[in-house]
Order: structure tokens, then sequence, then C-alpha cells
């Protein structure tokens, strides 16, 4: 795992464009997406290479992490219309190559695993962008999802539903089910790139990269994974015992290993 400490947030925005662009450089052609707060500041990095330097995303298709159940897609927060919102409505990728998982299914199950096989027919994710939730959750893998889940149904926590209200007029319109990549299809892609910023996310990062592997903390999982990164600012690495480690190895790197 490599992991890579910033003094602010766009920095860490910055780098982490640095890595989607470089992984596309090196023959990627499919994105993983992710909604909530922390990859915005990349998506505002790639959305000014466009704008400013010309970056295409033309050749690309993306996948969502995950979705609301019983949010129709024209609903202002289901991540289907969160990511338009947020990336796919400034850059040039084809919005019909944008795929999510389907909750307003009638068979909210079958359709879960019929979009673990749609990423597998269309071949795998080239490198997948990750958030973490204040008790470690990627997607929306609660504490205690099988570190080789699959994508399937979830049950949100009430601490998910309360940090997520805020997108919403009150708590109640907070759906409590969710469909989600599972840890093991999270993990099938050739690189996870997982942001953090800001002191409330110091405690999960600090469990995801120096504790125990553990469905207690589902970002632990990144441990099992060959190509990691880990882009955090100053704030969010605040509970790592070994933070100086990792500035020292960012610094002394060998040039082939460098993200620029
Ligand atoms: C949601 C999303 C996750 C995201 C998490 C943290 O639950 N499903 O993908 O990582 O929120 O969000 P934020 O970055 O807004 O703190």
């Amino acid at each position: 795992m490599e992991i890579v400490i910033l003094p602010t947030e766009q920095q860490c925005g910055v780098v982490a464009a640095d890595v989607i662009t470089d992984a596309i450089a090196a023959g990627g052609t499919t994105l993983g997406l992710a909604t909530g707060s922390s990859p915005l500041f990349v998506y505002s990095e790639l959305i000014r290479r466009h704008r400013d330097d010309g970056y295409s995303f033309a050749a690309l298709q993306a996948f969502l992490l995950d979705e609301y159940v019983g949010l129709p897609a024209a609903h202002p927060e289901s991540y289907a219309r969160v990511i338009r919102r947020e990336l796919i409505d400034h850059v040039d990728i084809d919005s019909d190559r944008v795929y999510g998982p389907d909750g307003m299914s009638e068979d909210i199950c079958a359709a879960a695993q019929r979009y673990d096989t749609d990423i597998a027919a269309r071949g795998s994710i080239d490198i997948q962008l990750l958030g973490i939730g204040v008790n470690g959750h990627i997607g929306f893998n609660e504490p205690t999802s099988a570190l080789l889940s699959r994508t399937r149904v979830k049950t949100l926590s009430e601490q998910t539903r309360t940090d997520n209200a805020r997108f919403f007029d009150d708590i109640e319109q907070v759906p409590r089910h969710v469909i989600t990549q599972g840890l093991g299809t999270i993990c099938e892609t050739k690189q996870l790139l997982l942001i953090a910023t800001g002191s409330h996310k110091a405690a999960a990062i600090a469990a995801a990269v120096e504790g125990p592997l553990s469905a207690g903390c589902p970002a632990s999982v990144l441990q099992l994974h060959p190509h990691a990164t880990v882009v955090i600012d100053d704030a969010a690495a605040a509970g790592l015992a070994n933070a100086d480690f990792y500035r020292y190895v960012r610094e002394h790197k060998p040039d082939m290993q460098r993200i620029r």
C-alpha cells in the first residue's frame, strides 16, 4: 500500500487525479467512480484538466460503486444523478457508458448479482476511486461486511444514514437499503485509490492502514490488494503511528515508482 500525505485537500485532489490519468495512460479504459464529498477534489481537478488542457475521457467507460434502493435515477440524491452532476456532465465521457446498480429493480437481489456480471462482461475496472466512511466503510460495505463479499443489498447503519442526512431534507428520507459492490468485487479492480480528508476521518484511516485486517473495518481490505494508493491530508493522517515513515518513503521513491 502506498500512503501519500499532503497538506491540503486540493493537493490531495491533484495527486489523486495524477494517479487516475497515469492509470489511463497505462492503457486503462474503465474507471470506478465513487460519490460522497471526498472525491469532489479529484473530480474538480479532472474537470479542470478537461476544460483547460483538453484532457479527454471520451474513450472511457465507468462503473459506480453503489446506489440507494428506492430512489429513482432522476432523484437528485440518487448516485446515478449525483455522479452526473459532480463529474459526467462536465467532461466528455459518454453518459450511456456510465453504469450503476439498479436500485429501482423489482428484484433488487437479482439486480445486484447482475451488476457484478455486467462489470465482468464489459471488462474489469482499471482504477477504482474510493472514499471512506467514519466507521471504515467503503462503497456501502458497513462493518462486518465479508471481506470476499460480492455486489449485494445491504442495510445501512444509523451512523451512515446520519452522516448522509446532510444531502437530504431530513434523515427519514435517507434510504435504509442500498446495493453496493462487495469488498471482493472491489478488490478485483486492478488499482485502488482511496482519498480521505479531514480530522473526522483520522480514526478510520488509522484502522484501515495500520489496524488488523478485519471485517470490523471494511477499508482494511486494501491491505490485501497488490496495488492500493491512499491519498490523505494531514488532518486525516493524524492517527497514523508511522506517518513520518510514509512521508520518508514518498520523498525517497525510486523514479520508476513515482506517481509523477
Ligand atoms: C457514502 C458513500 C461512500 C463514501 C462515504 C463517505 O456512504 N457510499 O462511497 O466513501 O459516503 O463519504 P464522504 O466522502 O462524503 O465522507
